[in-house]
């Protein structure tokens, strides 16, 4: 059980990389470009992998902050809401958009370092 917990740490890692690499990415798109998918992908990546760690706790034997994972789990929801919105509509990403994204993810790697 302890390589399904590194195996989806490992994933919650990539997932996290995902998020702040669409950062740079949407960067050097031309302005008025739709918000890039990829958001969409690492916030999905974060849910599944985050959700599973947390439920999977009483088997891997760890220990985690509950208040700590409602708080994440909120900040991604609101990652995921966003991200969900503009690469539906395809409306031009707003400037502040990509700016407010990758901030909410440095919340929550804060939190899940900071937070114990
Ligand atoms: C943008 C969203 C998120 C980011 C950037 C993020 C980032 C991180 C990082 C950097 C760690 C490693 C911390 C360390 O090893 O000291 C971590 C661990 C963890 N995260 Fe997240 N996280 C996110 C969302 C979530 C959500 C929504 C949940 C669950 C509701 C979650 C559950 C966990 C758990 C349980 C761990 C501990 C894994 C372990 O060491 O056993 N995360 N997260």
């Amino acid at each position: 059980m302890e390589f399904v917990r590194q195996l989806l740490v490992f994933l919650h890692l990539l997932g996290m990389a995902i998020l702040v690499a669409m950062f740079f990415v949407q960067r050097r798109l031309p302005a008025g470009s739709p918000l890039n998918v990829g958001w969409l992908h690492g916030a999905a990546l974060q849910l599944v992998t985050g959700l599973a760690l947390q439920l999977l706790a009483p088997l891997t034997h760890a220990d985690y902050n509950h208040v700590k994972l409602g708080i994440k789990l909120l900040v991604l929801l609101v990652i995921g809401g966003l991200a969900l919105v503009y690469v539906i509509r395809r409306v031009p990403a707003p400037r502040w958009l990509p700016v407010t994204l990758v901030s909410l993810v440095v919340v929550n790697v804060g939190l899940a370092v900071f937070w114990s």
